[in-house]
């Protein structure tokens, strides 16, 4: 049923004959509106995540423009709204302690003002997760405007990666293979314009996934954010929030269980970040979709990796658009699909696929071709992991993912800094690299420190991987055999907290395991010594933050806002 003008939620605001909305009226005149560019359309948001401090936005506020124009040429009335502006490579501790913050902010910014739907701006890692969190408790029409990649650049020949290949040639220059002057010169490659990472970062995986879910139009996400194409998507994206609004098409009238479901299917045929694991969870909860990561694992399972960019494979978002993008790559797994789950453009999922084709079957496999046939995602339980850990198979070494060794244990960066390079330290490739305080409430803020770097020695010696276990995440544009996540975390008391420099510990991925052999009775015993870490007292924030952050396999949402809840409408007086 298609709503009616007094029924939009803006009218609330405007249209009363009291002082209150007099003032209102009054207020939006002041800024040189005519009163029937507010009164009569509905109001739409447009929250736009661009910063100066935000390279992958930095295109955002020129997009913004185009949105405007979409949404004036539908008969809606946009207003930009600011928010925070979580630029990955330059927000210290971690990007990661704000996603709550961006998404309660989203929330807030929606439910007390005047607003009828939402474009929500943004593409940068924890912007996606905010923005869509923030979006679906809020529960208004909504439609996402992703960032867009940034565009392929190379390096003496050869394609290279944002954050993949800055890990690739830190090692060779650690190794000696790179001299000074080379690696500064690296400095003004990889990242040629604005745009988000290039490669299978969380940014790229939770654009991707969020458009499988149905908050994007139809191959959105992997438009480069300097192709016209963008611009064009971006004034589309403002011509359809208007209609949504009029055709009441919020977030709870198309998430549900089976978007989450496709959701999780592209991750896997992506070969998505780790990262996702927690950011769906966080997501869907919002959703009222109850999400583990078991259920991530079962509903992915045997969906081979796909899509052949960088860690996993070797080609670049560019090249993924020209492949064909999202919808070349889900007709591929359409058997594995709900296509009758609804999307932002008011079409069904198998509707908006109708047209996919693939033009490079070497960037989109098909399922007889994958990269590879080891899945993006491995849950990993047992008596060091008791609430689960994850791994990426797909970009980790086939040799390691059963393997035991020694462990050698860093209680923290500081420490693992200190002591990573020591020509003294007894390490060798066999050893289990383990740094333990890298959780939600241990570092804090969960920093992606769990791409633990290989020591100088080895890497001199020429070893490029090693098993490596932290209650940290791990960049999704790095790769190596890193064990994530762990939780409960050290410092809330899990058995990371206890084992020891020496302690052997064992992985089997195949088996979907992580032990260290040690008898409960031993663990016990340890427990009892163990004494948690007392740390400055917080303020502010990360007060907040510290008090309520759930763990990592519970998707590090806010104890107090996670989940389901009715949006409450502000009273208006
Ligand atoms: Fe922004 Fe990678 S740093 S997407």
């Amino acid at each position: 049923m298609r709503k009616r003008l007094e029924e939009l939620r803006s009218q609330r605001w405007l249209a009363p004959d009291n002082t209150r909305s007099f003032a209102h009226r009054q207020r939006l005149q002041q800024m040189g509106l005519r009163r029937e560019e507010f009164m009569s359309r509905p109001v739409i948001a447009i929250v736009n995540t661009w910063s100066d401090l935000s390279p992958c936005h930095a295109h955002l506020r020129e997009r913004a423009e185009a949105v405007k124009r979409g949404i004036l040429l539908a008969g809606g009335m946009p207003f930009e709204l600011p928010a925070m502006s979580l630029g990955e490579v330059l927000v210290k501790p971690t990007t990661m302690i704000y996603r709550n913050f961006l998404a309660m902010e989203v929330e807030e910014l929606l439910r007390s003002l005047p607003i009828d739907g939402a474009v929500l701006l943004g593409g940068c890692d924890k912007t996606v997760p905010g923005l869509l969190m923030g979006a679906l408790s809020a529960d208004l029409p909504c439609i996402f405007v992703p960032a867009g990649p940034m565009l392929n650049d190379r390096w003496r020949g050869e394609k290279v990666g944002a954050g993949t290949h800055t890990r690739k040639f830190w090692d060779e220059r650690q190794a000696g293979q790179l001299n000074t002057r080379e690696w500064i010169a690296l400095e003004s490659h990889m990242s040629r314009t604005p745009g988000t990472c290039n490669t299978m970062g969380t940014a790229s995986t939770m654009t991707l996934i969020a458009e499988a879910m149905g908050f994007t139009l139809p191959n959105a996400s992997s438009i480069p954010a300097m192709d016209a194409a963008h611009t064009r998507m971006a004034s589309q994206s403002g011509e359809r929030i208007v209609e949504m609004v009029w055709e009441d098409l919020k977030p709870s009238r198309f998430f549900n269980a089976k978007s989450v479901a496709n959701g999780i299917a592209a991750y896997m045929a992506i070969g998505g970040s780790t990262n996702a694991a927690i950011h769906l969870i966080a997501i869907a909860g919002r959703g009222n979709v109850p999400l583990t990561l078991d259920d991530i694992q079962r509903e992915g399972k045997d969906i081979p990796v796909l899509a052949n960019i960088l860690p996993s494979g070797s080609s670049l978002m560019e090249d993924f658009y020209y492949a064909g993008g999202l919808p070349a790559l889900l007709q591929r797994i359409h058997e594995r699909l709900s296509l009758d789950c609804m999307s932002v453009n008011g079409r069904t999922l198998g509707e908006n696929l109708e047209y996919a084709r693939c033009d490079d079957e070497d960037v989109v496999r098909s399922l007889a071709q994958p990269v590879s046939e080891r899945p993006a995602l491995a849950v990993l339980h047992g008596n060091l992991a008791p609430s689960g850990a994850v791994i990426k198979p797909s970009a980790a070494s086939e040799s390691l993912l059963r393997h035991t060794g020694r462990a050698l244990v860093f209680d923290s960066m500081a420490d693992l800094n200190a002591r990573i390079n020591d020509p003294d330290l007894d390490v060798d490739a066999h050893t289990v690299l383990v740094l333990r305080n890298g959780g939600p409430l241990g570092a804090p803020g969960m920093p992606e420190w769990g791409n633990l770097p290989i020591p100088k020695k080895l890497l001199e010696q020429g070893v490029r991987d090693m098993v490596r276990i932290s209650d940290a995440r791990m960049s999704g544009t790095h790769y190596g055999t890193c064990v994530l996540h762990v939780a409960p975390e050290a410092a809330a008391g899990g058995p990371l907290a206890l084992i020891r420099t020496g302690d052997v510990i064992e992985l089997d991925v195949a088996a979907g395991s992580l032990d260290v052999q040690l008898s409960d009775a031993e663990l016990a015993q340890r427990r009892a010594q163990w004494k948690p870490a007392v740390p400055m007292p917080p303020r502010g924030y990360t007060k907040i933050f510290l008090e309520h952050v759930t763990q990592a396999n519970e998707g590090c949402d806010f104890d107090f806002l996670a989940g389901w809840h009715e949006p409450a409408e502000p009273a208006i007086y």
